[in-house]
């Protein structure tokens, strides 16, 4: 058990009869024991003189780990011994989990993340559910979790049929040209262009989608043109993210296609479809629009076909009945909350989704410009999610250049991938992630503050240190305040991991490592490691010090999908 916290709690409670001891990271001790003001409500008793009361029975249960204190209305502080900190953090050393404890029950876990449109470029609102999705796949592995990764791109559905009416009009092979050339969201504009301006290739458009949903060989095979073109392009806009994300992580909407008759036919049995204009839907309860009128769910619509949402309510039947999964991640934008409320109310009236099986949608908010508004280019183009890799990458790289001069060649240009795409994913990964956020360059490749080009760079330097110490590092003894801080500072990794997965909130990471490189810096100011005269003791624990921190900033931004270079 690598964090005291929990430890603490667990031989508190018999002291608090029950009672839940709340204990707690605090400024003032190492840890407040809050719960002596709700147990003193519960039992009716002035909180000071209880807490006055439970003070001996608290020291003596922490006896040797801990000092205790009454404080403010009825607090205990809590103050760990040198020993006992020092035995915490030691048992850190050589752990490739930085000692965060693994689930106890481990579960499978599907996230839904990333999902871009075929045919359409990925851009940076993309980047978002791609970026927080990654990072929550690597934390819940971490525990343990068995994590499934699906990739719901849009790959079916009403714009096929001008997109592949288009195809057939400028011929496969210039098509697949243009495609190629990464030209995705021109191939698509084009198409749209001629659908608003023809009448007569909005009817080709539309029987195309008939024949598509017809299962019409040709037109199978010209949609798979499109799909096949627009899946290499997302998997080099990941491959060159660095994310987890690979083809066989696609489970498009095309996929529940030979699904939705069960779905149709479960929701039929139990009586839940009704018709409405023509269309086949599901009204949940709890759901009504402006006027009052209740909110349909579509399974099937006037023409026959499916939607978006009944794709949906096979993804949580598939999930959960074949994949066996039991928590259902969705990463996608806040816009989408409705839609989903609405598709898991029908799935659990289906039976499809019940305990422990549960849906969480992980919404995020918009990026913007440093105007404040939609980021956008000069031009009012959306950006490309390329183009802003390419400009961190190329920024990064003047960074090293100017800070570091030593690092050439094939070096050089790994450490300023690893900002350069560093400073992208931690500024959008920083943020609580419902919070729009404001896209800087200038900010997020800064060497100061919650950065990652800072973190990365404490991390560096302590390599640096760990070269030139050329001696051993040693038993820790803790004797400074900065010693103990950054002691406290690294075993609260375990605690930081599992508030990460219990709000789903990468920033609860973020805010943790950027603590923790601020103790090092603190640390390192007050306490010379290499200086000469300092005794070999206390050179040799403090270089365990030093190296325990670079561990975990490398384990925890390895987290958040960031590589930590040696040098930089
Ligand atoms: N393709 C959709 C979009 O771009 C996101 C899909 C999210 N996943 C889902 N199961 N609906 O908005």
């Amino acid at each position: 058990m690598a964090d005291p916290n929990l430890l603490l709690s667990q031989l508190l409670a018999p002291v608090f009869a029950g009672h839940d001891p709340v204990v707690r990271p605090s400024e003032r001790a190492d840890y407040q024991a809050n719960g002596v003001l709700a147990m003193a409500k519960a039992v009716s008793r002035n909180p000071r003189d209880l807490a006055a009361e439970l003070l001996p029975l608290a020291a003596e249960a922490l006896a040797g780990l801990a000092t205790v204190e009454v404080a403010g209305p009825g607090f205990l502080n809590l103050t760990l011994t040198d020993e006992f900190l020092a035995a915490q953090v030691a048992q850190l050393v050589g752990d490739p989990n930085g000692g965060v404890r693994q689930a106890q029950h481990p579960e499978t876990v599907v996230v839904d993340y990333s999902a871009p449109n075929v045919a359409k470029e990925m851009h940076v609102g993309h980047l978002r559910s791609t970026v927080i999705g990654d990072a929550l796949v690597r934390v819940l592995t971490h525990v343990g979790h068995r994590v499934v990764r699906e990739n719901h791109v849009g790959d079916w559905g009403t714009p096929f049929g001008m997109l592949i009416e288009h195809l057939v009009d400028v011929g496969e092979s210039d098509a697949l040209a243009a495609l190629s050339a990464s030209d995705l969201t021109a191939f698509y504009k084009q198409a749209r262009g001629k659908f608003d301006a023809s009448e007569a290739f909005q009817e080709r458009s539309r029987e195309r989608v008939v024949r598509l949903q017809a299962s019409d060989p040709e037109t199978l095979r010209l949609w798979k043109v499109l799909i096949d073109q627009s899946a290499l392009e997302f998997q080099a806009a990941y491959d060159r993210l660095g994310v987890l994300l690979t083809p066989s992580d696609i489970v498009g909407e095309s996929f529940y296609n030979p699904m939705l008759p069960a779905v149709r036919a479960d929701l039929d049995s139990l009586g839940l479809i009704e018709e409405s204009d023509g269309a086949l839907v599901v009204f949940p309860p709890g759901f009504v629009g402006r006027e009052g009128s209740p909110l349909p769910v579509i399974v099937q619509n006037s023409q026959g076909g499916s939607n978006y949402a009944t794709t949906d309510l096979a993804t949580v039947r598939d999930r959960v009945g074949r994949v066996g999964a039991t928590w259902l991640i969705y990463v996608v934008g806040a816009p989408q909350a409705q839609h989903f409320a609405m598709v898991w109310k029908v799935c659990e009236l289906a039976d499809w989704l019940a305990p422990p099986a549960r849906c969480v949608h992980v919404p995020f908010g918009n990026v913007l410009g440093e105007d404040k508004k939609m980021l956008r280019t000069r031009s009012g183009e959306t950006f490309r999610l390329s183009d802003l890799i390419d400009e961190a990458i190329e920024r990064a790289d003047q960074a090293v250049a100017d800070k570091n001069p030593d690092i050439v060649g094939d070096e050089r240009r790994a450490v300023a991938e690893a900002i350069g795409l560093g400073a992208v994913k931690y500024a959008d990964l920083s943020n609580d992630r419902v919070k729009d956020y404001v896209f800087s360059f200038d900010r997020m490749l800064a060497f100061e503050g919650n950065t990652a080009p800072y973190l990365q760079y404490a991390h560096a330097r302590i390599n640096s240190i760990l070269r030139k110490a050329n001696s051993p590092a040693g038993t820790i003894v803790l004797g400074e305040p900065q010693e103990r801080a950054l002691a406290l500072a690294l075993v609260g990794f375990d605690g930081a991991v599992w508030d990460t997965i219990d709000k789903l909130g990468p920033h609860r990471l973020c805010t943790y490592l950027f603590e923790l490189a601020q103790a090092f810096t603190a640390f390192y100011e007050a306490c010379p490691v290499l200086k000469d005269g300092v005794p070999p003791s206390v050179r040799a624990s403090r270089l365990a010090l030093c190296s325990l921190t670079a561990d975990i900033l490398n384990i925890g931004l390895g987290l958040l999908g960031i590589t930590a270079p040696e040098r930089m």
